[in-house]
């Protein structure tokens, strides 16, 4: 396909010309554009079909850029990116005038992460400029961990930065600051006791916040999801892919995928969207997942496969 390709020079040219470019992050792909070009972040909105309430991350290359995109962020926020950046944590904070108001949904805060990714660090170095991504995928849709599956999804795109398979393998944890502490907006691989290490947590609930980012169905594959003990309706397993954790399944499913064979949870998460794309295209009717432990990143995993069933409830 033309428009795939390794060819960061030639992706960079792309952002810096208002086009959009899908990237690999530690995450998840992004599709990014200049954060700072109101008509090429509205053409990833366009090409998402994403509504215009959802705010994007502003992707950087380096903490001094976190100063000039948000001019009033406290000494806590430095201390966190210092011990999380680059990585799989984007911090939500005051923004500054420079960022237009597409990037944020007209917000007064923005989102701001530093991808731990050779990839997508260079990308950023070399557009000049620093990025606003989403996740790669059409809104609402499975999340793209891989270049074939961002092509699927979104074939139109200006280019496609291939970098293999993304690690962490679900999206970062997004988290704002009140008075008191951290208030966790998205969980993802860095958890609430990561975070304890450096900023104490709000007593704050997440409910009584308003994120845009809170929807209750999301990251849906295109044929029924169902999580183990959490549906009773009559299902034909030699029809059935089945998601797995530890223990093989008893039945006689069409196919089985591991999440993780022994029970390890940063390997459940590297292979949870891979899971679910790859019974998009198998031929089965529906899929079946195991629950995985709600604790640590299993907290982020499990959020992740109850959003995606949620609308086959
Ligand atoms: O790992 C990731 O975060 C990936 C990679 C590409 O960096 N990006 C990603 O972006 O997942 P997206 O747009 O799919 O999810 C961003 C989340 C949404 O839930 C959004 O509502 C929330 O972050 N968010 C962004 N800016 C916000 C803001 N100013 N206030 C509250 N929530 C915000
Ligand atoms: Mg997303």
């Amino acid at each position: 396909m033309r428009n795939v390709g390794t060819d960061i020079s030639y992706a960079s040219r792309l952002i810096s010309e208002g086009g959009v470019v899908a990237f690999p992050t530690e995450t998840v792909y992004g599709l990014g554009a200049n954060a700072q070009n109101p008509n090429a972040v509205a053409k990833i909105f366009a090409l998402k079909e994403r509504p215009s309430f959802d705010p994007l991350i502003v992707h950087i290359a380096s903490i001094e850029s976190l100063s000039i995109l948000s001019s009033q962020a406290d000494e806590r926020v430095y201390a966190l990116a210092e011990r999380f950046w680059p990585g799989p944590l984007t911090l939500v904070v005051p923004k500054s005038a420079i960022i237009p108001g597409i990037v944020t949904s007209d917000l007064n805060s923005v989102g701001i992460r530093m991808p731990n990714h050779p990839i997508a660090l260079k990308l950023i170095q070399e557009s000049g400029c620093a990025i606003a991504a989403p996740s790669a995928n059409k809104f609402g849709r499975v999340s793209p961990t891989r270049a074939e599956h961002v092509l699927r999804q979104l074939p139109e795109v200006d280019y496609i930065l291939d970098g293999g398979k993304t690690m962490v393998g679900i999206e970062s944890t997004v988290i704002t600051l009140d008075k008191e502490g951290f208030i966790i907006l998205r969980h993802g691989a860095i958890t609430a006791a990561d975070l304890e290490k450096v900023v104490k947590p709000s007593a704050k609930e997440v409910k009584s916040l308003v994120s845009p980012g809170l929807l209750k169905s999301h990251y849906s594959p295109n044929k029924p999801l169902y999580i183990k003990g959490e549906f009773d309706r009559p299902i034909d397993p030699s029809r059935a892919g089945y998601i797995a954790f530890g223990k093989r399944p008893e039945g006689p499913y069409k196919e089985i995928r591991f999440l993780s064979e022994k029970g390890d949870m940063v390997e459940a998460a590297a292979h949870l969207f891979e899971s679910l794309h790859a019974f998009e295209e198998l031929d089965v009717d529906y899929i079946i997942a195991d629950p995985v432990p709600e604790l640590g990143i299993g907290i982020a995993i499990m959020d992740r496969l109850r959003k995606a069933a949620y609308r086959y409830r």
